[in-house]
């Protein structure tokens, strides 16, 4: 079938070169011409593994090709994908302009019936919405589905070829077997439901994760205080199927582009509703003031931050991307500035170029420093925090760090490193829950 998927994000992309990959004609779409030239040569503009191979290879066979055109795309395609960007308003709700733009802009090239799926996180009742849009431009009879994306950064390409379920939401018969045709190459469970309940099962699973994270951050935090190890206690409750030890490693708190945002977002459909004080308005708290009563504490072990030099490992808000989008890092820095220390950071693929929309302000004071290369780093610093666990800041000998005598502390606020190791190195080790 002939695809056109709008929005080149890593969603769009990603979504784009998959489906290629099965053999369909698809077309990636996107208003940014800058974006579209680097896309037509293969060029990927964000850090993603495997995904420029992939999009060689559907290049190569003429399945995938990238346009600005409209018209191009959408004129022959029986499938439209919408994966553009849905940001958060000011006060938490969800800001669907792009995904309008995007109805009305295709409206004039409809095929009879395409089928128009929203991949984009939104509410439910959007498809509602969408359709007036589309309706207000074109007479073409057309279908409408909600198909929620699950996958990661940093492993989207993966996720997406091995999905542990695919989400179709849509209100005729022909519009499930459409979508359920183009995704049985991937052998995956499918669940057919109406598109409210597609879009909803999109924000409960991300919401559902963030609370995890945010109840084993919360039981961490009662374990540093109580002679309690969390590791410990992880490995005693994993073992209760209905619990397990998947998916909640302790740390700073959750961030990225998903969680923050649709947390906050439910929290906004409740209060809407009249239900100010609800579960997803308490998670989003917590995880807000996470990263602050963490400097607090470790501002006290250092004996303040002033003049100290610190050196942060890993900037990304988790390893095998450049994602800075709520980064630990964008909290620690910045507040460990307004505090005078001075700060020298490495990332594997996070460079200067990358940082300097976030960190530009900071790098041109000179109170941030951002090496290039590990061998660059030296042993000067009074505290490390360990910010993003990079196979290759976890598997460091951190003993090239030390210095003499001279106290130093190593926060691993991702507990990946050898207490008892760090200890023996020379360091004063600080996890998150940890005993040692
Ligand atoms: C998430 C969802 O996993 C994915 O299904 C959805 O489509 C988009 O949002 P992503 O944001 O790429 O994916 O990353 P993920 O690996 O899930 O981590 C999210 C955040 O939670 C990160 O900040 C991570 O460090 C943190 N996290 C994750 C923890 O602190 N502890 C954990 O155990 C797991």
């Amino acid at each position: 079938m002939t695809i056109a998927v709008i929005g080149t994000g890593f969603v769009g992309v990603v979504t784009a070169a998959v489906y290629a990959s099965f053999g369909h004609k698809v077309f990636g779409l996107d208003i940014d011409q800058k974006k579209i030239n680097k896309l037509k040569k293969s060029q990927v503009p964000f850090h993603e593994p495997q995904l420029e191979d992939l999009l060689k290879e559907t290049q190569k066979k003429n399945h995938l090709s990238f346009t600005t055109s409209y018209q191009e795309a959408i004129q022959s395609a029986d499938l439209i994908i919408v994966a553009v960007g849905t940001p958060s308003t000011i006060d938490g709700g969800v800001d669907l302009k792009y995904v309008f733009a995007c109805a009305e802009s295709l409206a004039p090239y409809l095929k009879s019936e395409a089928v128009v799926v929203v991949k984009s996180t939104v509410p439910p009742g959007t498809l509602d919405l969408v359709r007036d849009k589309i309706k207000s431009r074109t007479k073409t009879k057309f279908n409408l589905a909600s198909l929620p994306e699950f996958l990661r950064e940093g492993s989207a390409v993966n996720d997406t070829l091995h999905p542990d379920r695919i989400v179709i939401g849509a209100e005729n018969q022909t519009t499930f077997e459409l979508l359920g045709e183009l995704h049985a190459p991937l052998k995956a469970p499918i669940v057919r439901v109406r598109p409210e309940s597609a879009q909803m099962a999109k924000y409960a699973a991300n919401a559902y994760l963030a609370m995890r994270i945010t109840f084993i951050n919360q039981v961490a935090d009662i374990c540093e205080k109580s002679g309690a190890d969390i590791e410990e206690v992880i490995s005693a409750i994993g073992y209760d199927k209905r619990i397990g030890a998947h998916y909640w490693y302790p740390g700073p708190g959750y961030g990225g582009s998903c969680f923050p945002k649709d947390v906050k977002e439910l929290a906004h459909f409740f209060k809407q509703m009249g239900k100010t004080d609800n579960l997803f308005v308490k998670i989003n708290q917590l995880n807000s003031y996470r990263i602050n009563l963490l400097l607090t504490d470790y501002g006290r072990k250092v004996g303040g931050f002033k003049d100290k030099q610190i050196l942060v490992l890993g900037l990304s808000f988790k390893p095998n991307t450049d994602d800075l989008r709520e980064a630990p890092s964008t909290k620690f820095i910045p507040q460990l500035i307004k505090l005078r220390a001075q700060i020298i950071a490495f990332d594997p693929v996070v460079k200067q170029k990358t940082a300097q929309a976030v960190f530009g302000q900071y790098l041109e004071s000179g109170s941030l420093i951002i090496e290039d290369e590990l061998d660059d780093l030296t042993n000067s610093a009074d505290a490390i925090f360990l910010l993003t666990e990079w196979s290759e800041l976890i598997s460091l000998d951190y003993s090239r760090f030390r210095n003499g005598t001279k106290p130093q502390w190593l926060f691993d606020i991702r507990n990946r490193l050898n207490p008892v190791q760090v200890r023996k190195w020379g360091f004063k080790y600080q996890g998150i829950g940890r005993q040692g």
